[in-house]
């Protein structure tokens, strides 16, 4: 669960140059689905790289309740004996999912084919969050929800005994509903079919064939069609986490606009379906790097060096892109802030319902710190004011949200003055060694507000 109970406010103070080498944690993406897979493969599965998070806790918790048997070495090993496919046993008390819309909705997917109940929470973010994107598609396989008024957490799911299998196209651009059919597809018999008019990331059918379900996916006209048979046994694995771009994406943004700095972050996958921002910061002029690009576990990897970038350009950025950056827009409207010209950034209407309405929060929070920005439902505009050039000095809120909050610990570290947030708890959901990492290349980040 989400030790979400005392706000911790936090301050970033100018600093000098960001030099030396950072090592972000594991894959928040790919730790729920490690853990969530394992759980349902046949034996053992051995994961190293997992992220340490609340988030990837609170699902190994839940996966705990739901029957698996999941332990962790000294040296950070961590071993998840399954139950299989359809032999979650039905948990004895309510699922907290803490902060994570990844787990719930993994989890709600996953069970929603097993003839079980069981009932889910969440921290005052999450019990926020639409589920009905997920229960909606989970319905048509037989399973039934009852939740709060607008699709709301707390909510009860009733498995399906008999599930079918159902052919589904995903409304939105969301990895968490088309992973949470594919996941209630598994327990299904006969072909479950999930339609995906825009690329989202790809881990869950990645990782599904690598423990042995037949699943295929076609490029067409109408967008990638996923086809899953169902009812396979899955069989445990060995698996290497690799490093989050998401988390990446906090020094290496902090590179690019604390002058004097040059950061190199080692090890960073660059699957197609994640690598957005650091695309769009080279078309802003970024001096960002790929060293030693190779090939891991069949995903692209590189060493990402980021360098300051005094000269960074405003941008379109190309909605195209908006799934495989969707999580880096708030802190991308940070470095827009330090750019010359404005940053348009249009499709991205899913941020409004993320941990917090992440267009509002920034666009609150860049105001109070002297940077000008336009906002519509699903597009926002940030006004840069170059290098040096961004005044600071306020309060933000972060919304429960880690990445909020993170965000502006990026912005404080190039602003004139400090900049502050009112929480920095929420940090440790996805990224606990932030403030050690961060202070570690040179930052000045304390407890404690300005
Ligand atoms: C995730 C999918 C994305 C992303 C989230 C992680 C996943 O959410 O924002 O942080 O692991 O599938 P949506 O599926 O809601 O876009």
């Amino acid at each position: 669960m989400s030790g979400h109970g005392t706000p911790t406010p936090m301050t970033s103070s100018p600093c000098g140059p960001l030099q030396g080498e950072a090592h972000v944690p594991g894959d928040k993406s790919i730790s729920h689905r490690a853990l969530l897979f394992g759980a349902m493969a046949v034996g053992e599965t051995v994961i190293t790289g997992l992220l340490e998070g609340e988030d990837v806790l609170d699902t190994a918790k839940a996966m705990r309740a739901f029957g698996a048997d999941i332990t962790r070495d000294e040296d950070g090993v961590w071993h998840v004996y399954g139950v299989g496919v359809g032999g979650f046993a039905e948990p004895d008390t309510v699922i907290d999912c803490g902060n994570s819309g990844t787990g719930v909705r993994l989890i709600m997917g996953a069970m929603a084919t097993t003839g079980i109940s069981a009932t889910f929470t969440g921290d005052a973010s999450l019990n926020k969050r639409p589920m009905a994107r997920v229960t909606d598609p989970i319905a048509l396989f037989g399973a039934q929800a009852v939740g709060r008024s607008g699709g709301r957490l707390p909510m009860t799911i009733v498995g399906a005994a008999e599930p079918v299998p159902v052919r589904y196209e995903v409304p939105m651009p969301s990895a968490q509903v088309k992973s949470a059919v594919l996941l209630a597809g598994l327990n299904a018999p006969g072909q479950t079919v999930v339609i995906e008019k825009e690329a989202t990331r790809d881990h869950t059918e990645r990782m599904l064939a690598g423990f042995g379900a037949e699943i295929t996916t076609e490029v067409t006209d109408a967008g990638r069609v996923i086809t899953l048979t169902g009812q396979p046994e899955l069989e445990p694995q060995t698996i290497v986490v690799p490093r989050d771009p998401s988390s990446a994406a906090f020094p290496v943004c902090a590179a690019l606009i604390v002058p004097g700095s040059d950061v190199l972050v080692p090890n960073i996958g660059l699957n197609p379906t994640r690598a957005g921002l650091f695309t769009t910061l080279k078309e802003m002029g970024a001096d960002l790097t790929y060293e030693n690009l190779r090939e891991e576990g069949g995903e692209p990897v590189a060493d990402l060096r980021a360098r300051f970038s005094p000269n960074l350009k405003g941008i379109e950025v190309d909605p195209a892109r908006a799934a495989s950056m969707i999580d880096e827009y708030p802190v991308l409207s940070v470095v827009a802030a330090f750019a010359e010209g404005e940053t348009v950034m249009r499709g991205v209407k899913e941020l409004r319902v993320k941990e917090s309405d992440r267009i509002d929060a920034m666009a609150k929070g860049l105001r109070l710190n002297g940077v000008e920005v336009e906002e519509g439902e699903d597009w926002w505009i940030v006004k840069g004011r170059g290098a040096g050039n961004v005044p600071g000095g306020a309060t933000c809120e972060s919304h429960l949200d880690h990445r909020i909050a993170m965000s502006f610990m990026v912005m404080g570290m190039a602003t004139e003055a400090p900049v502050s947030v009112d929480d920095g708890s929420p940090i440790a959901t996805s990224f606990p060694i932030f403030e050690t990492l961060m202070g570690g290349l040179g930052a000045e980040l304390s407890k404690g507000g300005a």
